[in-house]
């Protein structure tokens, strides 16, 4: 397969999992007409931009910051959960910036994470069994028939959302919303209200202190622009592939194609085949990606991944975001990143807490405890440390909503508090406060390592 000649097309050759079954292939073939003319979503510039960010990160001059719901949604769209989002991430990045001592590379799930994998196709409710939810990109989430029915319209809407979405934060980031000296005082209101509020507020203060020391030497904040703007990128799971291969463009300055619905594209722990379509398409694209690396996997399977994705072996290409669960990552990553430093390969190794530690309540809501994303984390940095290998970032499902769908953390949200704001359409995400507080407790632990 990898020595085929690679074209936009060359995956539909190929065995595919966790796709729709449309009913009629003439409509989706319209709607990939459409998709083929619209205006790229994300230029190959910033694309390029990005691949240099993470660049730094292989090597630990940058830590990558990615996160946002587990799944967009097409009801909740609106100015004030983008705001929050975007507030919440900035906050993150502050903590993360001081406890790492480097750039913190941001990029968002968002604009574009529509599409889910599921573990079943079907769903049974009684004795009705109906297509599952396979997120707004595909169908609908009520349990019947006219909703559940995929519908390739929708990949159109998708487009349209994710293009307004990207406008809204490419403003906010670059109208100095988030400028460093009001971003600290964000986090001044956050720590007002927090139990670990005095030990956050120490290092607030200390944030604070440096840049009025940058502002006394009469250098303004406001003038430079890695301060007073924040690059910001965007990031999806590449699963529908017949949304994804009509928005790729061949650049005139490289030559090369691009995937132009986000940034960056990542590859699900369930459809990483390295002889299935997923993989075909993504190692022809010239975005950063990611590939999800689950306990299920195997070094030598990795490595031949590895070898698909990026065989130039270019730093800032490959991202491989471990998601093993708490109870796991001790056994199985360690053996994997060894192979992947005795092999010499050029990667990010992120950790995302989430996938691997999902619960179900006693109460039946899916959920993940903040103890076992926190324990998860601290592992990861733990494992790398040993291996002499970088922990290069993290990935998290979260959100910059008040939500209740984590168990756990300053809030002490209970498994009777989760009925409360359980909003998610699919996955439990860290809300506004837990997300805060985990960038601190990370910034802490990584702050120790420097040390
Ligand atoms: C996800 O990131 O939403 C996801 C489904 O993850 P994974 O492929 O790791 O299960
Ligand atoms: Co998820």
């Amino acid at each position: 397969m990898t020595t085929q000649l690679w074209t936009p097309d060359s995956w539909r050759a190929l065995p595919i999992k966790q796709q729709p079954e449309y009913p009629d292939a003439a409509l989706v073939s319209g709607v990939e007409r459409t998709l083929a003319t619209v205006p790229p979503l994300v230029s190959p510039e910033e694309v390029r931009q990005l691949k240099k960010e993470l660049a730094r990160a292989v090597t630990g001059e940058a830590f990558l910051l990615q996160g946002g719901d587990c799944a967009e949604s097409f009801a909740e769209f609106s100015e004030q959960n983008l705001r929050h989002f975007f507030r919440v991430l900035i906050q993150m990045t502050i903590a993360l910036m001081y406890g790492a001592g480097s750039p913190v590379v941001k990029v968002g799930r968002i604009a574009g994470q529509f599409a889910k994998p599921r573990s079943d196709g079907m769903e049974k409710q009684g004795d009705v069994s109906l297509p599952s939810y396979r997120g707004d990109m595909v169908n609908g989430m009520d349990f019947d028939d006219a909703s559940r029915a995929p519908d390739p319209q929708r990949l159109v809407h998708a487009y349209y959302q994710s293009a307004a979405t990207l406008n809204f934060l490419r403003s906010l980031a670059r109208s100095g919303y988030a400028a460093l000296p009001r971003v600290s005082k964000w986090n001044m209101d956050f720590v007002g209200s927090s139990p670990q509020g005095k030990h956050f507020g120490e290092i607030v203060q200390r944030i604070n202190d440096c840049l009025e020391f940058i502002t006394a030497t009469g250098l303004n904040l406001d003038n430079m622009e890695e301060l007073s703007e924040a690059r910001f990128y965007t990031s999806h799971e590449a699963l529908l592939l017949n949304y994804e291969a009509p928005l790729v463009r061949q650049d005139r300055v490289d030559g090369k194609y691009y995937a132009t619905s986000a940034h960056m594209l990542w590859i699900g722990d369930r459809t990483r085949d390295p002889d299935e379509a997923h993989v075909e398409f993504l190692r022809g694209v010239a975005n950063p990606i990611g590939c999800k690396v689950g306990p299920s996997m195997q070094p030598d399977v990795l490595l031949r991944l590895i070898d698909v994705l990026n065989p130039e072996n270019e730093s800032g290409r490959l991202t491989l975001i471990s998601r093993m669960g708490s109870g796991k990552i001790g056994e199985f990553l360690p053996p994997l990143v060894r192979a992947v430093k005795e092999a010499g390969k050029n990667v990010v190794w992120s950790c995302d807490p989430m996938h691997g530690n999902t619960i179900k309540s006693p109460s039946g809501y899916k959920t993940r405890k903040f103890t076992d994303i926190l324990a998860e984390v601290r592992q990861f940095f733990a494992i790398h440390k040993a291996e002499g290998t970088h922990a290069g970032g993290v990935h998290f499902e979260m959100t910059g909503q008040d939500v209740t769908e984590c168990l756990g953390g300053a809030q002490a949200i209970s498994d009777l508090d989760l009925s409360n704001r359980y909003h998610t359409h699919c996955d439990p995400r860290l809300n506004a406060s837990q997300s805060l507080e985990l960038a601190f407790l990370i910034a802490e632990t990584l702050k120790k390592q420097q040390g």
